[in-house]
């Protein structure tokens, strides 16, 4: 099949290689002209494993091509994805202008009958904007043509997301008539394995679908934060807890850990937003509220427990950092509580060392040359001259490290695990202090 997809970020380059992956005929839009060049080339903007690989060999095989031409990526494909961004503005909604005007543009361009998919996550309504826009520029050019809009969220884990998209759990595909359903069944065969996985739906439930899925994880993430600090204080075990309620199958194992808080471009910008929905619609979603102030307090928690140990005035301390992506896999430090760390640690006089396996160009990008931070080049340099050591991330690297090497590396050895790595044990056995989330 013919395939544009509009928006080469995220979530749209992932989507176009995927289905270039399977043979279809995909022609990627974006405006930014220099990522276009590198694209085409082969080379990919994001940290993504296994992305890079696959765009190079669509593109050598010419099914999977870039343009910066909104004429031709509208004459192209049958289907019309738009997967441009939606940044939430002041007030937390998502910010449609990108979808409107990808909308408008294709309104402008079309001459054939066209299926138009969002992609992009919207907030429930969305779709009834994108068919204004684009019947509103026919009309202005005069022209009667049939279109079909639908939606399509996405569902995509960063560092998983070509494995996310290959072998969905579902697809979940929103529209309001056959003709799009038949066309998107078609597109999304490829995709089913073993038994159906495409669940159709009305265009507003899909849309709701997305911010539901994301809302309902981040509640978990909040809820066993909250249980991992009353754990704390209690003397109880936040571990022993998680397994003894993940191994009821109705709660299960996933997505139960607790850490410093929930980051990233989704979870936090999801949140908001259907909350202002809710509230547009007269609704008030209180658990929401509270869900993403347990999770503002919980990117806290890694300074309290330093300044509980080693004093409110950090000043001349020093202090390694392991792990600056919001989490592993990826180099994306969007929300990430990482950050909320360093400028804590910073406005309480004290300086860092920092080492990601993936995320040092990004963090050069966000915090420039400033002096309060230094990137090292591996794990344990960034020990030299450290006080103690926070990891904010869980990257597979730091999971069995030379406990004694680290010791000795330390002025103060105590080590702020924001991820709760380590057996308690191994750490102090290995004379260090240790202070995991929720554990005694
Ligand atoms: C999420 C959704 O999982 C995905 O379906 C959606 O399409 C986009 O948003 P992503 O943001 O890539 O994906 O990351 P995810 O793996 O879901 O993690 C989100 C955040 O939750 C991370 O900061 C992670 O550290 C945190 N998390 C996750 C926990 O703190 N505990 C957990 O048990 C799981």
């Amino acid at each position: 099949m013919k395939i544009t997809v509009i928006g080469t970020g995220y979530v749209g380059l992932v989507s176009g290689t995927c289905l270039a992956e399977v043979g279809n005929d995909v022609l990627c839009l974006d405006l930014d002209a220099k990522k276009i060049n590198t694209l085409n080339q082969g080379g990919i903007p994001i940290h993504e494993p296994g992305l890079e690989a696959m765009v190079k060999r669509n593109v050598e095989a010419g099914r999977l091509r870039f343009t910066t031409s909104i004429e031709e990526s509208v004459a192209h494909g049958a289907i019309q994805f738009i997967a441009v961004g939606t940044p939430p503005d002041e007030d937390g909604s998502a910010d449609l202008q990108y979808v409107v005007s990808a909308a408008r543009n294709i309104g402008k361009y079309m001459t054939e009958y066209k299926v138009i998919v969002d992609k992009s996550t919207v907030p429930v309504g969305t779709a009834d904007k994108v068919r204004a826009a684009i019947q509103e520029e026919l009309d202005s050019r005069s022209v009667k043509l049939d279109f079909s809009v639908a939606s399509n969220p996405e569902f995509l884990k960063e560092g998983a997301a070509v494995e996310d998209f290959m072998r969905p759990d579902r697809i979940v595909v929103g529209t309001d008539d056959d003709r799009a359903t038949q066309a998107m069944r078609t597109l999304y065969a490829p995709f089913q394995r073993n038994h159906e996985r495409v669940i159709v739906m009305d265009i507003k439930s899909a849309e709701l679908t997305k911010y539901a899925a994301n809302a309902m994880l981040a509640t978990r993430i909040s809820f066993m934060n909250e249980l991992a600090n009353l754990a704390e204080k209690m003397g109880a075990d936040i571990e022993h807890v998680r397994q003894g309620i993940g191994s009821d199958p109705r709660i299960g194992y996933h997505f139960l850990y607790p850490g410093c808080g929930y980051g990233g471009s989704c979870f936090p910008k999801d949140v908001q937003a259907l909350q202002r929905t809710a509230r547009e619609y007269g609704s008030d979603l209180k658990i929401l509220e509270a869900v993403e102030s347990a999770n503002d307090h919980q990117k806290t928690v890694l300074l309290d427990k330093i300044t509980a140990r080693l004093g409110k005035d950090l000043s001349g301390k020093h202090f390694a950092v392991w792990g600056l992506a919001f989490k592993p896999n990826t180099d994306d430090m969007r929300e990430a509580p990482s950050r909320v760390l360093i400028e804590g640690l910073w406005q309480r006089g004290a300086t860092v060392t920092a080492y990601d396996p993936v995320a040092m160009e990004e963090t050069t990008r966000i915090y420039g040359d400033d002096p309060r931070l230094k990137l090292a080049n591996n794990q344990m340099e960034a020990l030299a001259g450290a006080d103690a050591l926070v990891i904010v991330t869980e990257w597979q690297v730091f999971r069995s490290p030379d406990f004694s090497a680290i010791k000795a590396a330390l002025k103060s050895p105590a080590i702020f695990d924001g991820r709760n790595l380590y057996e308690p044990a191994t750490v102090r056995s290995a004379g260090m202090e240790y202070f995991p989330i929720g554990r005694k």
